[in-house]
């Protein structure tokens, strides 16, 4: 965002003449004058107070690393390698670079937008400048591909837990990796793998977009919700959800290496938002009702004959109308 300095400069409300921010960010009044008409353009409301300068009317909520830092215990600051991007294609093939560049440090990427931001099976996802949160964190794991099954399920379950712990109630789950409010999706979660860069050794990359701010969605197919439109009463910022979803994060990650799924198989159960519904599987050919997840992460549909196991990545679950 090219006027993101100027922006930081009113975004203490008061009124500023455009020759205090000239001269703060070092450009003409002309060069102001375009700054704030491009905001303006951008949907920022900003009040032109004749003879006195300039106010920011509407609130807007703009990323900063220090401000995401100042969200993380102290110890975890100097392990991570965070970047926060005005503009960026997808944060997860960013982390992936980073992952590429060898970081040294566990990479973390947070973006104002996406340019091509990816769902998952192959589905783009909308990512609006400055409204909602993409995330992406690279994590290492020992013990090759098969210690991860269930890790998108443990990741759901730290960000319903960040969640929870600003305040928001009913965060629901949906297999395999969607966060739910009751009013439709709030975001979801994209794991992608990189090779074993040595023996046993694998990186995940695990990207976290959570709608914010967002008040319109074009080409969203679904029923969607935001943490504004849900919880309007709190003043959300993007830097303290990003915090405190890397902290639930750095959290779980621990737990789950040392300890398998086993203790997130209760945390996730419990926010399931398909059980006891009426559910079709693999194109119709199981039939029956959600019955939560097994040991593995699979998704359990009761059927007249018996329970039925569902894969992750085998077949998308329907809700029977
Ligand atoms: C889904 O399809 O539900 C998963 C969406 C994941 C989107 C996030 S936004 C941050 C990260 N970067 C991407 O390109 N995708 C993920």
């Amino acid at each position: 965002m090219k006027s993101k300095a100027l922006l930081e400069l009113l975004s203490d409300g008061q009124v500023h003449s455009g020759e205090f921010l000239a001269a703060r960010l070092g450009v003409s009044r002309t060069a102001i004058w375009k700054q704030i008409r491009r905001a303006m353009d951008e949907g920022i409301e900003i009040a032109t107070i004749r003879g006195r300068g300039y106010q920011l009317v509407s609130r807007v909520d703009l990323l900063d690393r220090d401000s995401v830092l100042q969200c993380l215990d102290p110890w975890r600051r100097e392990a991570l390698s965070l970047n926060v991007l005005d503009e960026v294609d997808s944060t997860n093939a960013e982390v992936i670079r980073q992952v590429a560049a060898g970081a040294g440090k566990m990479p973390v990427a947070i973006a104002d937008c996406q340019t091509a931001g990816r769902g998952r099976r192959g589905r783009v996802w909308q990512s609006p400048r400055g409204e909602n949160l993409y995330l992406s964190m690279g994590l290492t794991f020992h013990g090759g591909f098969g210690v991860l099954d269930g890790l998108s399920l443990v990741l759901g379950v730290a960000v319903a837990n960040a969640l929870e712990q600003l305040g928001v109630p009913e965060v629901g789950l949906k297999w395999p990796n969607d966060i739910f409010l009751p009013d439709g999706k709030l975001g979801g979660i994209l794991v992608e793998l990189q090779g074993e860069l040595e023996e046993g050794v694998v990186q995940v990359i695990a990207g976290i977009g959570l709608n914010v701010h967002m008040s319109r969605a074009e080409g969203v197919d679904q029923p969607w919700s935001s943490l504004a439109r849900t919880c309007p009463e709190i003043v959300w910022s993007r830097n303290q959800i990003a915090g405190a979803i890397i902290e639930a994060v750095l959290d779980a990650v621990p737990i789950f290496s040392d300890l398998g799924f086993g203790d997130f198989r209760e945390p996730w159960q419990r926010r399931d938002i398909f059980m006891g519904k009426p559910l079709q599987a693999r194109g119709g050919d199981v039939e029956g009702v959600g019955c939560g997840i097994d040991d593995n992460g699979n998704y359990q549909i009761r059927t007249a004959d018996g329970i039925v196991p569902v894969r992750a990545g085998e077949i998308s679950l329907r809700v029977m109308q």
